[in-house]
């Protein structure tokens, strides 16, 4: 709450230390990811589950909400508008000291089917999902608005490593050497499964941006679902960025560990605020490097719209 930043802001509260990067199976994590390792995997996917997956700051939160308004938005079961969507939508590998796992909170969430958030890369998904023959909802945003975006959310979540500046920031980002590994790897892996898993809808923010109907009708065709033009305009109207700027249960106001005051969650919601930060030597060997590791021609991102 704002008490608690209040807190942090004047130093009555001492803030929690921030993890280190570890290689955890060739992919770097935080503790925060990998401590209950073991239960994650053995997590037990029911065949109507949802995952929505995504690299961190692709647009999570956004897609998260498209969802639980398109499944709950009508029917609103009791106290689930005032429940914080981090909590509508478990974050599957979270484990913080003295506060429910994000799996734990899956395991007991009242409302079916369960939607649930994962950023972990293909490889590291429990098994079960695929056992299950869930559908997943993956969402990519192109790798330049991406780490622009990662490098904001670092500086101003204490949960995270330290960002140090821009430039070692977009170097660490390059190398992978940011929390949940590789944006290259996480994007180019999603996508080849879904060559293999047809339940996998893979989309991109950019497009969001672009046409939001458009990709709210052919997320509900995947979904099965046929919500009437009134419920699709209620849709686009409450999971517009300013709406869940203001909005508490979206903005993440409620989560302590972020200051806000720092760079809110909610922060532009753009395609293109890349522009604003890098350099043209930074960008010149940002595309250069970028070549090398993109090499399907079928996955192509915009950096604008
Ligand atoms: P910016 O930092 O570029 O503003 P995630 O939910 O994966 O953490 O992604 C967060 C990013 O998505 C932030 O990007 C945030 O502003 C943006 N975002 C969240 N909701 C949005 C919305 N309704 N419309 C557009 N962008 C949104």
């Amino acid at each position: 709450t704002t008490t608690v930043f209040g807190k942090y802001l004047f130093g009555t509260m001492e803030l929690p230390p921030r993890p280190t990067l570890f290689d955890f199976h060739g992919v770097s994590m935080t503790k925060f990811f990998t401590a209950n390792w073991d239960s994650i995997q053995n997590f037990k996917a029911r065949p109507d589950d949802i995952l929505i997956a995504t690299y961190p700051k692709a647009g999570t939160t956004w897609v998260s909400y498209i969802l639980d308004l398109l499944y709950f938005g009508q029917t609103c079961p009791e106290g689930h508008m005032s429940t914080s969507l981090h909590e509508r939508v478990p974050f599957l590998e979270i484990t913080i000291p003295s506060l429910l796992s994000g799996k734990d909170m899956a395991d007991h969430l009242p409302t079916t089917p369960r939607l649930i958030k994962t950023h972990l890369p293909v490889q590291f998904v429990p098994k079960s999902f695929w056992e299950q023959n869930c559908r997943i909802v993956y969402v990519g945003r192109n790798a330049k608005d991406n780490v622009v975006s990662y490098f904001h959310f670092d500086r101003m979540n204490n949960g995270q490593p330290e960002p140090g500046d821009w430039s070692s920031f977009l170097q660490r980002f390059m190398e992978g050497n940011v929390v949940f590994g590789s944006w290259y790897d996480h994007v180019n892996g999603w996508w080849e499964k879904k060559q293999t898993h047809s339940k996998l809808h893979y989309m991109f923010y950019e497009d969001l941006i672009e046409d939001f109907g458009r990709e709210l009708d052919s997320l509900c065709s995947f979904l099965g679902l046929s919500p009437s033009a009134e419920e699709k305009e209620r849709i686009a109207t409450g999971t517009k960025f300013d709406n869940m700027k203001q909005n508490k249960m979206t903005n993440y106001s409620t989560v302590e560990v972020m200051n806000q005051n720092v760079s809110p969650f909610m922060r532009k919601g753009k395609v293109g605020d890349w522009k604003n930060h890098f350099t043209v030597a930074q960008n010149e060997q940002f595309d250069e490097d970028y070549k090398k590791k993109m090499k399907n021609p079928k996955l192509q991102f915009r950096t604008e719209v």
